[in-house]
């Protein structure tokens, strides 16, 4: 049999899916499940990093859980865990940590960024993220990493981390992942505010969630941003009018999206009208998420099984890992 790849991603338990997620990410999780072997994990020692103290973890880390089943993350197919189920993972870090320069973690993007946002609390947590996601990726030995652009510099870190301990230990020991993106494939889905993509960070509005009700889409598209419409025929669209237009394409047939194409370019568009199509497309197409998410969220005993599952698949091939990891450095020869 063909071996399959060991494909990993870590989730930030941080708030609900959105549809930019959504088409962006997850739908690639769900299909590399079948044709991989895939670790997902929600990094809950991560959040540590930005929010020691942070209100309700465990109902963020649920709530992430519990959308990404929805969206169709299958716990047969993929192994979905708790970082802070695998504390091997510590323990890695801390050994990958003996090799990290601090001159090379201060360079990191990444932590520049979070630093400058935080300058009360820039811990070492925050320097040694990297080595934590390295450990993340190595401990289950994976080869492929989805990531988003964001992540890269994280990810070459990974990659130097492994290098570095393979030649450090003179073994041929963790592979050397990389980046995993279906690339074209890969739909970059607007904000409603006009501008850029969509995110949770970027106001109120901006964002459509697998879990709003119909009132809350309603509200939000109708607020969506346009313009007073086209002059001439046949007129290149603005961005705030292509954004509408790229989220009805994904949520609408393809004769909805040709209907009012065509009253574009003739110039007899009214938004409004569009608007209101593309706000009931949207919900037709998330109720079945949001109702498949109450449905979840409402089976504790069908979560714990989840992540009792998950724990100990991962848990298996971390114990592993770290046996070997030991016997590599020298610890272990006493006995
Ligand atoms: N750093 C990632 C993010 O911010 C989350 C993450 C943690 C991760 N560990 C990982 C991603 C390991 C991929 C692999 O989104």
């Amino acid at each position: 049999m063909e071996k399959r790849e060991i494909v990993l991603s870590g989730i930030r338990p941080t708030g609900n899916l959105h549809l930019g997620n959504y088409f962006g990410a997850v739908t690639n999780f769900v299909k590399m499940q079948e044709t991989n072997e895939c670790y997902f994990f929600i990094a809950d020692y991560h959040s540590l990093t930005t929010h020691p103290h942070p209100d309700n973890l465990q109902g963020n880390v649920r709530q992430v859980l519990v959308e990404y089943l929805a969206a169709g993350l299958d716990p047969e197919k993929a192994t979905l865990y708790l970082q802070s189920d695998i504390p091997e993972t510590a323990e890695l870090y801390l050994f990958l940590n003996m090799n990290a320069y601090l001159g090379e973690l201060e360079r990191v993007t990444t932590f520049k960024e979070k630093a400058r946002k935080q300058p009360d609390n820039v811990n070492a947590g925050l320097l040694t993220y990297p080595t934590l996601m390295a450990a993340d990726i190595l401990i289950h030995k994976a080869t492929k990493v989805p990531v988003g652009k964001d992540q890269e510099q994280n990810l070459e870190m990974t990659r130097t981390y492994a290098r570095r301990f393979n030649h450090m230990y003179k073994a041929d020991f963790f592979p050397i992942p990389t980046a995993y993106n279906f690339g074209k494939q890969l739909v970059k889905i607007p904000g409603l505010d006009g501008s850029g993509k969509m995110g949770k960070s970027e106001g109120e509005g901006n964002a459509i969630f697998l879990n709003d009700d119909p009132k809350v889409i309603r509200k939000k598209v109708m607020r969506a941003v346009t313009d007073s419409g086209p002059t001439e025929k046949n007129q290149t669209k603005p961005d705030p009018i292509e954004n509408l237009f790229t989220l009805m394409k994904v949520v609408s047939k393809p004769e909805t999206v040709a209907f009012f194409d065509e009253q574009y370019n003739n110039c007899t568009i009214r938004y409004g009208d569009m608007k209101k199509q593309l706000a009931e497309d949207i919900i037709a197409f998330t109720t079945p998420f949001r109702e498949k998410i109450e449905e979840i969220s409402a089976d504790q005993d069908y979560i714990l099984k989840v992540m009792n599952m998950g724990a100990e698949k991962a848990r298996e091939s971390a114990v592993k890992t770290m046996r070997e990891v030991r016997e590599l450095i020298g610890f272990r020869k006493i006995y």
